[in-house]
């Protein structure tokens, strides 16, 4: 299509929209023109063969969320209105969010990232959702060639970050040594990060990853506890909806 394109400017009088239509040589309707320097040229690319663009649950998958996620609203969320009405109070800023595992956690996340992109005030080069331990194996495969720093660095500089499951990793050196570099990069540049966890900062996140990280986190997350109400379990024995929560 771009030789023929190419041909017609060519042999066209660009100030003027010619009349004959130009077919687009896959389904034959006229492709259009598009101003070009005070006149026309005629498009490259016609509708038919161009994708549409990518719906909002395509956008979460190239910020890394998981295919389940990709379907979870904030609407969906059943009783939740305590850490709801946080969240989206204070996700312009960073957010802890902990609690015990099917509380939510990565549903809300996900649900706000979702937002995000639904209301353009992210794009999906600008925010990553990452789960930790997954993270940090791939950060690792990194020192094989040499792209470990490449890829510490993409991660600490996104403009938005998820980080899931903080403390599910295997405590280790290189793992207190790699989140301490991503999470102070974070706190000193005010860079936007949403962390879920099982453990509270003060009772585990603290033993796991030390105070120095644990001290940051505490000065620029809020922190919020989505409770003790594994739905996991309530949504497999068909149960009713009556969710234990509490907010810190
Ligand atoms: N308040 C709620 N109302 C309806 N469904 C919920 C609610 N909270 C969680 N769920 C559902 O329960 C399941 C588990 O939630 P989610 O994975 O977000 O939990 P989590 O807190 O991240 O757990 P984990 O700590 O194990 O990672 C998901 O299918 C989610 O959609
Ligand atoms: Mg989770
Ligand atoms: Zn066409």
């Amino acid at each position: 299509m771009r030789a023929v394109s190419g041909l017609l400017a060519g042999i066209l009088d660009i100030d003027k929209r010619p009349v004959a239509p130009v077919p687009c040589p896959a389904c034959g309707v006229d492709m259009g023109w598009r101003p070009f320097q005070g006149g026309w040229l005629p498009n490259e690319y016609c509708r038919c063969v161009e994708p549409p663009p990518p719906g909002v649950e395509e956008l979460l998958g190239m910020c890394g969320v998981p295919l389940y996620y990709v379907k979870k609203r904030l609407a969906d969320l059943i009783d939740h209105n305590g850490p709801l009405r946080k969240v989206v109070v204070y996700c312009e800023g960073s957010l802890l969010l902990y609690g015990l595992p099917g509380t939510g956690k990565t549903h809300i996340v996900a649900g706000l990232l979702r937002r995000e992109l639904e209301n353009n005030r992210v794009d999906e080069r600008r925010a990553m959702f990452v789960v930790v331990p997954d993270m940090l194996a791939e950060i690792r495969e990194g020192i094989r060639d040499s792209t470990m720093e490449r890829r510490i660095q993409r991660i600490t500089s996104i403009p938005l970050l998820i980080l899931d499951d903080l403390g599910a990793e295997k405590p280790s050196d290189f793992a207190r040594e790699t989140l301490y570099r991503i999470i102070n990069h974070r706190y000193n540049n005010h860079l936007r990060t949403w962390i879920t966890s099982n453990m509270a900062l003060d009772k585990g996140l603290e033993a796991h990853l030390g105070l120095r990280l644990c001290s940051r986190l505490s000065e620029m997350c809020t922190v919020i506890f989505t409770g003790s109400k594994d739905w996991r379990k309530c949504m497999r024995s068909g149960g009713s909806a009556s969710v234990d929560v509490e907010v810190s």
